[in-house]
């Protein structure tokens, strides 16, 4: 463990919002102790077209309300209040196309008129307010423009990573019920086209309650479009009916604003269902006082806006807060390794906000890409996604910060809405390594198994304690999963699913996950969804799926797979199961390493032991108890085979 505190510098401390630990202190503790006041003063700086009854309540313990009787609409937070300032002409999103002559820049003033217009063409399709709207695109402005246009009108945005399958599009189709789809012809990664109307097209195949679909041109690439279902997005916007004008609809703080699936312990990812005024209340002040958001920064969160942290700290958060946000279509590697540097430098980026296999992969490619780039307009940077180890945040607090910078690295989940556990840049002394603290509003704890307070430095569950405005309310269509999932290991006190340390001086360790939950590059994926895709083979009898540590990627995927009597092992197999766990999720799922054996450790009612496969794929000499096991003998069998292939 890095011993060594880097304090906020004092030039930073004396702008920033929060300018000492004494004044978070302060702030945390009256948000503890008073948390009504404490929100409703910060709701307040946003606009209401009516101020709420009550700051929070509970409707039935663990549901609960914020800003009831509240009306708003996001959308007039994040661009109309802006639109009649002298904000209107700020670049609201500079959007980079992966070419780099590919670039467009969206004032306040356009961003407005194209939601507008795109929030037109939505009811022109029959959208009305709580239908869903599925988005299933790459990184184009139309994905921004796109999802706000649903909340200008009050309709639920679904968004499905771009790199997700046709199967795991379909299935988010069919669960949320989606009436619309909004699809590109592609999308462009590392100079070549990846068709993903053709993706839509094989998931609409299963779905029925999908009207139209609207394709926006990315790629020139050729598509078939479906007479009477699909239409092309520039001919949409272009139609002489669609008016610039569109009233943000009025919306109650608890109407729902989104749905995004995540992956659990069991089963089909759950739709965690966020609502209006407390997550924007919630996005809209850590943004501001996470990344210490000034009127002449330039920010870039280089998430997809496909995950969370993309739908919060790309779209939501800056714009509730007037910033300018960049949004870039490619990857960290193309065309060369200094990507990423290369954009700082021609942006004059302020403040920089990724994950820590961005940073790891990065360092691993040596100085040389770093120096080639005039990185001295950063002023703060920020991690997410994982832990961050200490060697990686020294790397870039030193390379990439050039030792001025401070590091704020925030622990969240797509569950909380928003940033829980984090620096506040002027204020928080930072130990590499460690998320710290708790934002305002937040009250974490770590719990030890029977449900006793874990010792200082003592790891056990990480849980909190009071609800913050936004979390997510429900899972779509599934409370009991709601309740089941976060609230009934700890009788309504909210189970992240990680583990944590927290030390003597009050600043918490995440550990990583203690469910079956992997993070994979970042990328949350649940073990129970590649098992799944595996033995929806024709030839895989059986699958057991474990994450084992990755110096780039965290953690990365291990398979072990019996096969169905009469089937061959082979080289081929593995490459095509391989494929098939990439058409059944996506790439990003497939596995780094995968083993044939002839059986699964299974205790003898039949349940597969994941936690020795686990110990294996880590290569730990004990594998701990196995005496519980209907074959003991097994697991010699499988170390055999993972040794062998090492
Ligand atoms: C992990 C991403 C350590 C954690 C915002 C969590 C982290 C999961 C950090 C949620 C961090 C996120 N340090 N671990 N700073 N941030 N995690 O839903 O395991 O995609 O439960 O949300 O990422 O992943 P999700």
């Amino acid at each position: 463990m890095a011993k060594k505190i880097f304090l906020p510098p004092k030039e930073f401390a004396k702008k920033a919002h929060i300018k000492s630990y004494s004044e978070y202190k302060k702030l945390y503790n009256e948000s503890v102790k008073s948390p009504e006041k404490f929100w409703a003063r910060y709701a307040s700086e946003l606009h209401w077209f009516k101020k709420w009854n009550r700051v929070f309540s509970y409707t039935k313990k663990p549901f609960c309300k914020w800003f009831e009787g509240g009306k708003t609409n996001i959308t007039y937070n994040c661009l109309d209040r802006h639109v009649l300032t002298a904000r209107k002409n700020k670049a609201a999103i500079i959007w980079q196309g992966e070419p780099e002559e590919d670039v467009m820049i969206y004032t306040y003033e356009r961003l407005h008129r194209d939601v507008c217009r795109f929030a037109n063409v939505l009811k022109k399709h029959g959208v009305k307010k709580g239908d869903r709207v599925c988005i299933y695109m790459p990184m184009v402005p139309g994905l921004a423009i796109a999802m706000l246009a649903c909340a200008r009108i009050g309709a639920i945005h679904s968004i499905v990573f771009g790199g997700f399958s046709a199967k795991a599009l379909q299935k988010r189709l069919i669960d949320s019920e989606a009436k619309v789809l909004i699809t590109a012809d592609a999308s462009i990664r590392k100079g070549g086209f990846v068709p993903l109307k053709d993706a839509a097209d094989e998931a609409l195949k299963g779905c029925k309650t999908v009207k139209s679909v609207i394709v926006y041109q990315r790629g020139k690439n050729p598509v078939k479009m479906k007479r009477g279902r699909d239409s092309w997005w520039h001919e949409e916007m272009a139609a002489p009916d669609i008016t610039d004008i569109c009233k943000p609809a009025i919306m109650d703080a608890e109407s729902p604003l989104f749905i995004l699936y995540t992956s659990g312990t069991t089963g089909t990812p759950k739709g965690e269902l966020h609502t209006t005024g407390g997550y924007m209340t919630y996005v809209y002040l850590t943004t501001k006082w996470v990344f210490d958001l000034k009127e002449e920064d330039t920010y870039w969160c280089t998430a997809d806006i496909g995950w969370i942290t993309g739908h919060s700290y790309i779209v939501y958060g800056p714009l509730l807060n007037g910033a300018t946000s960049i949004m870039f279509e490619g990857v960290p590697t193309y065309p060369g390794p200094d990507r990423f540097w290369q954009i700082v430098d021609k942006y004059n980026i302020n403040i920089f906000y990724t994950a820590p296999t961005v940073v790891r992969s990065l360092e691993r490619e040596g100085p040389k890409w770093v120096k080639m780039h005039d990185l001295s307009s950063l002023r703060l940077l920020g991690s997410v996604g994982e832990p961050i180890n200490p060697k990686a945040w020294l790397w870039y607090h030193k390379m990439i910060g050039e030792d001025k910078c401070p590091i704020v690295d925030t622990w969240w989940q797509t569950e909380a809405g928003g940033i829980v556990i984090t620096p506040l840049p002027g204020a928080t002394p930072l130990k590499p390594g460690s998320a710290t603290l708790p934002f305002p509003g937040i009250v974490p704890d770590v719990f030890l198994e029977n449900g006793k307070k874990a010792k200082p430095n003592q790891e056990g569950y990480l849980v909190i304690k009071k609800p913050w405005p936004g979390i997510a309310r429900t899972v779509w269509k599934n409370p009991k999963r709601y309740i089941d999932t976060y609230f009934s290991k700890y009788k309504n006190i909210y189970l992240t699913g990680d583990g944590a340390r927290c030390d003597k001086d009050g600043y918490y360790w995440i550990t990583g996950r203690l469910d079956d939950v992997m993070k994979v590059s970042g990328h949350r994926i649940g073990t129970a969804e590649v098992e799944s895709g595996f033995v929806s083979h024709k030839l895989v009898s059986e699958a057991a799926v474990v994450p084992f540590p990755h110096p780039i990627k965290e953690q990365a995927i291990c398979a072990f797979i019996t096969l169905k009597r009469g089937a061959k092992e082979s080289e081929e197999l593995k490459q095509e199961l391989r494929s098939h766990i990439a058409k059944e999720i996506g790439p990003i799922a497939k596995p780094d390493r995968l083993y044939f054996t002839d059986a699964l450790p299974k205790t003898r009612s039949g349940k597969i032991m994941r936690r020795i496969l686990k110990a294996i794929a880590e290569g730990k000499s004990d594998v701990g108890d196995t005496s519980t096991l209907a074959d003991p003998e097994v697991v010699g069998r499988i170390i055999k085979i993972v040794k062998a292939k090492a």
